[in-house]
This record gives structure tokens, sequence and C-alpha cells, in this order.
């Protein structure tokens, strides 16, 4: 368990240029943020500090998982949104633009580009965290969301700052006290419910937190990839065809740690695209040009059972997709059991956030800008990018 806390309040950012780490990713095209804009919500707190202080920000995150430095993904399309909330925000493409406009005292944030776009951040370079560490007086890390990766601005940068000028941000010292709680007083029984896509970050953690666990509930298309895994149906069900082993592995272990998993028993599924009428379709049945979008009623029956004998839960996926109303209604249910329970319930993640504002549920629980990164954390793996921070 981290025990820290942001030393932000105390220090002295008059005149600093201070460079932010957060993390203001979605799974959703950066223009259709503005429905998903969770994560960026949670920032503000902590740029209006640094401001309040007298500071000027350079806010740093990354967006999607660029190939190549594609437009569509650029942090130019986050610029709107911060300006919509008073910010005078401007964007550098890279390092050296962010020190061009800082002399221009136009600014009270310099936005750069999305960090992906360099390769020497997900190379952990240290030249590259060179460039970056010349444009600030002062390092902040809020991007809770990301301290599960490694990457030169979360685990380079902050070495290039002396302890005295490197801080959390609000973010992730709130995320870490409604977490901790979970990490040492759990209740039981403890259900999981995990779905969403990333299998090849999840399915390991999963593995880690297993003795931890009671139930594991795995939802849509994650589900798929250990459907594949047991040799069922998937249709044309999204799977990861490099997770089976990993997939075959977990199952066996929860059988020798007694965790029971259940899978969907049925499924709301469409033929290929989205745009088509849903059916329901059992488990069984699954035909080959089908896709399993969510879960049927029969599963939600089950599942909203077992959400509701549960004392602690913790939640990276649900079911159904944000982008098709018709395809909620099983979320709705189960968002409206947990409403109900009196137990602790942490839901984490972009994209199960993101429904939970949508069907209006914000009242659920503790909803965690992580998704992997509180999985990790919650599996008792070590945040590295956190560690710098430590009192
Ligand atoms: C997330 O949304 O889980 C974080 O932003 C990390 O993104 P990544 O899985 O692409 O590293």
């Amino acid at each position: 368990m981290i025990k820290i806390h942001s030393t932000l309040r105390k220090s002295n950012l008059k005149n600093k240029r201070v460079f932010v780490r957060a993390d203001l990713n979605t799974n959703q095209t950066i223009k259709a943020f503005s429905k998903n804009d969770f994560r960026l919500k949670n920032i503000v707190p902590t740029l209006n500090l640094i401001l309040k202080k007298g500071g000027t920000i350079i806010l740093c995150s990354h967006y999607g998982r660029p190939m190549n430095q594609e437009p569509e993904l650029s942090t130019q399309h986050l610029i709107p949104w911060f300006k919509e909330q008073g910010f005078t925000i401007g964007f550098a493409a890279t390092p050296e633009d962010i020190q061009v406009l800082s002399e221009q005292e136009k600014y009270s944030i310099i936005m750069l580009e999305n960090i992906r776009f360099f390769a020497g951040e997900e190379a952990c370079d240290l030249s590259f965290a060179k460039r970056l560490a010349a444009c600030a007086d002062y390092y902040v890390n809020d991007a809770f969301g990301s301290c599960h990766r490694k990457s030169a601005s979360l685990t380079v940068l902050p070495t290039l700052f002396t302890k005295e000028n490197r801080s959390i941000g609000l973010l992730v010292e709130n995320e870490l006290r409604h977490l901790n709680p979970l990490l040492t007083h759990q209740k039981h029984p403890f259900v999981v419910m995990i779905g969403g896509i990333k299998g090849a970050t999840k399915i390991p953690l999963l593995h880690d937190l297993l003795p931890k666990l009671d139930t594991l509930l795995i939802t849509t298309p994650l589900c798929f990839t250990f459907f594949a895994a047991m040799g069922k149906k998937t249709g044309k069900s999204y799977t990861e065809n490099n997770m089976l082993s990993a997939a075959k592995k977990l199952l066996i272990e929860a059988k020798k740690q007694n965790v029971t998993i259940f899978f969907p028993d049925d499924f709301q599924v469409t033929e290929a695209s989205f745009e088509t009428p849903k059916k329901i379709h059992l488990a069984s049945q699954l035909g080959p040009k089908d896709v399993g979008i969510s879960i049927g009623p029969d599963t939600t029956d089950r599942w909203k059972q077992k959400l509701l004998e549960a004392k602690t839960i913790f939640i990276n996926g649900l079911p159904g997709n944000p982008q098709y109303v018709e395809t909620l209604e099983s979320t709705r249910i189960l968002l409206h059991a947990l409403q109900r329970i009196s137990g602790t319930t942490v839901i984490g993640g972009g994209d199960s956030i993101s429904l939970v504002n949508q069907l209006g549920c914000d009242d659920v629980g503790y909803l965690s800008t992580g998704g992997g990164a509180t999985l990790a954390y919650l599996s008792g793996q070590v945040l590295f990018a956190l560690t710098f921070f430590e009192d």
C-alpha cells in the first residue's frame, strides 16, 4: 500500500513552470471525448491549485495507442474543453515549442502534443525525458490511470527533479485515499466484475487478485477470450487470441483457489454491424456471425443477485456499448442493484465511468479514474510511477 500526500499545497510555485503529467485518455475517439470527460474534470482541482499559487502549467497526457502521429489522436482536440472551463490554454507540438510559448507569457496552461507521438516516451528514453525536464521547474504526477505503466514522462522524468520539486497531484492523492481502505479492510464476499478490452493487461492482474476474491464475473467482450480458450463458440465477437493460454491459466488457478468464475449464459448479440437489430442468444447458440455486445436477461438476473450479496465490489468493465442505448438495459439493472447495496463499491476505468454517468448512476460508489491502474493497485502491484513520491 502506498501512503503518500501531495506536497503541492505547501510548495512555493510562484512563477514556476509546473509540468503536470495527466491521464486524459479514453478509449473513444478523441472527438467524442466530451461525452466521457470524467478524467478531464478530475484534473481541474490540481490545475486550479497550481494557478492559484502563481505557477504556469505544462499539461501532458497520452491519448490512445498511436502507431504514427495520427491527427485524430492529437491532444489539440482537448483544447476547446479547457477553454470552455475558462482556462487560457495554448498548444505546443514539441517540448521546444513549450519554451517558445512560455516566453510569450500568453497562456496559463500549455498543452503538449500527445506524449505517445514521441518515440522516446514508451522507450523510457532519458534524453527525451531531459528535453521535457528543460521546460519545467516542478513535476506533478496526476495521471493515476497510467501509474501501472512505465514511460519517460511517468518514470524517468520525476527522477530529474529534486524531492522538493516533485509531487503527486490532488487526483492521485484522492484515488489513494479511497483505494487504500480496500487493500486493508476488505469485507467478504468480494466480487469483481471485469470486462471490456485490454485483456493483456487485465488477465495477469486478475491472477494476482485471486487470493483476495470470492467471485469473478467476466462480462463482454473479455469473456470471449475465455470462451475461445475453452473452445466455446464466440461468433465474431472480440477475442484476444494472444491471451488464450493466460486465460486458461487463470481458470485453473481460480479453481485451485476456490474462486468462482461466472461467465454469461446468454447474450445480447448483433450480426457484424452494431446498427442492426439486437437479439438475445444463449451462449451455446451463438451463430458464426454473432457479435456479443451485452449480457442477456438471465445472466443479468443472476449477476444482480451476486452483486446484492457482496460486501466489497470492484468493477472494471460493464456490459453494453455506450454508443448504443439499446445495449444498456442490463447495465442499467446492474447499476441500480449497486445503488441498493450497503458494502463498498469501486468502479474504475474510462468506459465504465462513462456508462455510469450516461445512465445517471453516479451515486453507485467510488468512481476511480483508473481502470488497469486501479486493478493493478488492488491486486497488490507496486505502482512504480508513484514510488518517487513516498514520504
Ligand atoms: C487507460 O486508459 O487504462 C490508461 O490511460 C492507460 O492506457 P494504456 O492501456 O493505453 O497504457
